[in-house]
């Protein structure tokens, strides 16, 4: 028996791994076990995820929480570490995304001389601002194993001097699981359950530092948002980090900019899948619309997945908020673009990754 620890943390970690721990069944020999650091930890962010998406209980909860960066990831680091300690036999260390979890994990593997193996590497928004970017470069440098989603995170990695023959191109975990439960999802009909119409709504989210942590810069978005709430219903799901920015600058949202707690996946699926458009600063999202068809207009500057914009639905809006109305006018005008979908996101990115596990650990 091969044992893989496979580690999740964060929100947007649970739905790249699912289909991943799904695709290795058809490997006995290989055992996985599930790693939960606990960096996302209460219903909202993560238990209803795993009751969605159908995950195994958590061989094991870190129990980490929350934290400033160097003090959440020094503790995730030294209770990874004991963990392995436990774990002498474990051959590999799977991580994917970019959240903190995703480094911390991916370092102490790395020194102790486990191998490592990350899922959506390569992605380079060369914005060093970013928590997330310095997280990508460094699980990236010391990876064993590169999982890219797309050709030109290929390219990024090869530019940096990463050996060519570490580097697999396999599609995206995260739009597998958008073809396994979007049936799920749209039987559920959220937006019937929030008084909305297909195509007759958009969905914003919001939630990096960026955009959240400045009261000016916020104040402008939201304002911004009222705007397009005069053309178009909004509804807004709010992270627990934005709730508390909003809270404190006093914002009081119009009746057409309709805020609700954090949503489970299956409802946030079916919402995003039935809306005119989605105004978000996600990773994900921007990954999540593309397949669905569904235009995305993303309010940052820069973006670590420009497939999303090159063959997808995705626009960038940069960091003015004044730039959202208008851009919200022309596509009420003109409509959405053709639906496109980047090559290998079909639905199998979790089988194509378990096939190079097996492989590489000598049971495939
Ligand atoms: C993290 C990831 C980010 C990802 C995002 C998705 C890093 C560096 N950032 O940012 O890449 O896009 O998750 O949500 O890893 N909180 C709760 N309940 C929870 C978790 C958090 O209420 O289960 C609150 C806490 O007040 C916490 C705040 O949300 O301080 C922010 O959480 P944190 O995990 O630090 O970062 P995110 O902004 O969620």
């Amino acid at each position: 028996m091969a044992e893989l620890l496979c580690v999740v943390g964060a929100r947007p970690n649970f739905m790249k791994m699912a289909p991943i721990l799904e695709a290795l069944r058809a490997y006995p020999a290989l055992r996985p076990l599930l790693i939960h650091t606990g960096q996302h930890y209460d219903e909202a962010m993560s238990r209803v995820f795993f009751t969605e998406l159908g995950l195994p209980t958590p061989d094991r909860n870190l129990e980490i929480g929350s934290g400033a960066h160097a003090r959440q990831t020094a503790r995730i680091m030294e209770a990874f570490d004991a963990l392995l300690d436990e774990r002498r036999n474990a051959r590999l260390v799977l991580v994917v995304g970019d959240v903190n979890s995703t480094m911390a994990c991916a370092l102490v593997a790395a020194k102790r001389n486990v191998k490592v193996a990350h899922v959506e590497a390569g992605l380079r928004s060369r914005d060093r601002a970013m928590p997330e970017e310095i997280n990508r470069l460094v699980t990236d440098v010391v990876s064993d194993l590169l999982f890219a989603t797309s050709s030109d995170a290929v390219e990024n990695l090869v530019a940096e001097g990463i050996a060519r023959d570490k580097i697999h191109l396999v599609g995206n975990t995260m739009i597998d699981t958008v073809q396994r439960h979007l049936a799920a999802a749209r039987a559920r009909n959220p937006a019937g359950r929030f008084g909305l119409t297909r195509g007759g709504y958009g969905v914003v989210t919001l939630h990096r530092p960026s955009n959240v942590d400045d009261p000016a810069g916020l104040r402008g978005i939201l304002d911004a948002l009222r705007a397009v709430g005069t053309r178009l219903p909004l509804l807004f799901p709010v992270h627990p980090r934005t709730r508390e920015r909003i809270a404190g600058i006093g914002f009081i949202a119009p009746a057409a900019l309709v805020l609700c707690e954090p949503l489970g996946y299956l409802d946030f699926l079916g919402l995003m899948d039935s809306a005119r458009l989605v105004i978000t600063d996600s990773g994900g999202i921007q990954e999540e619309t593309t397949a669905l068809g569904v235009p995305c207009m993303t309010l940052r500057a820069n973006t670590e997945r420009p497939i999303t914009i090159t063959e997808g639905t995705n626009q960038l809006l940069g960091d003015d908020p004044a730039a959202i109305l208008p851009a919200v006018d022309a596509l009420l005008r003109d409509g959405p673009g053709p639906p496109r979908r980047p090559a290998l996101w079909d639905g199998r990115a979790g089988e194509r990754i378990s096939e190079v596990l097996a492989r590489k650990l000598g049971v495939g």
